[in-house]
């Protein structure tokens, strides 16, 4: 959104074609604001694809697939593609633009979430494996288990404990939480504020327990 807003505001001589994924036409974000940008930037054009459409549902349904963007765009392989979505969707598209003979190198994916294995990342302690369970004691409350190779938020949605989250890759800084005591390995690249480093506050998307620890949710 903020690229488009960004092509659209300094009327910039670039073409764009959004194609926009979702389960459900009441998931569209930003609808409105890219009907109206697309209605005032004859160089934006946007199409809602639908993969479980409402019973009569009439507009574009299924997949962001190799033929729906050889409707939507002609000479494929000479434009460049920017992904963004969940990693499932982003995996099939990309294999779809390899069918339609894309270069790599015309493709950007961002892809928000947890990594596939964190213990690759740099900074990993090499003496705790992602299978060791440690526990969380919850100041107040309860005491869970988490495994250390996921995030904390998603052993807390195991234990039934809702935390507010958006983006769930360490940026929006919504999960974030307060480790009272132990440790957690924090990927390189998590947006943690100064203060929040410094009051100990942590996002939970983006933190692995690798000791037992104590948090105020
Ligand atoms: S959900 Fe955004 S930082 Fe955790």
């Amino acid at each position: 959104m903020s690229m488009i807003r960004e092509f659209t505001d300094r009327a910039m001589a670039r073409r764009i074609c959004l194609v926009y994924g979702s389960d459900d036409p009441e998931d569209i974000l930003f609808k409105r604001d890219l009907a109206d940008l697309a209605e005032r930037h004859g160089n934006l054009s946007v199409h809602h694809v639908i993969s479980s459409p409402p019973e009569g549902y009439d507009g574009r349904s299924g997949f962001i697939t190799a033929e729906l963007m050889g409707e939507l765009l002609d000479d494929v392989p000479a434009k460049t593609f920017y992904l963004c979505g969940p990693r499932a969707m982003v995996r099939f598209c990309l294999g779809e633009l390899e069918k339609m003979g894309v270069p790599k190198k015309r493709i950007q994916a961002e892809v928000p979430g947890p990594p596939r294995d964190v213990a690759l990342l740099p900074g990993w302690p090499g003496d705790v494996k992602t299978h060791d369970r440690f526990t969380v004691r919850l100041k107040g409350d309860k005491s869970i288990e988490a495994k250390a190779g996921e995030p904390l938020i998603v052993s807390f949605e195991r234990a039934g404990i809702a935390v507010a989250s958006s983006c769930r890759s360490g940026e929006c800084s919504l999960c974030r939480v307060k480790l009272v005591s132990g440790r957690v390995f924090q990927p390189p690249g998590v947006c943690l504020r100064k203060s929040d480093r410094r009051f100990g506050y942590i996002h939970c998307c983006a933190a692995y327990p690798v000791s037992d620890l104590e948090l105020m949710v």
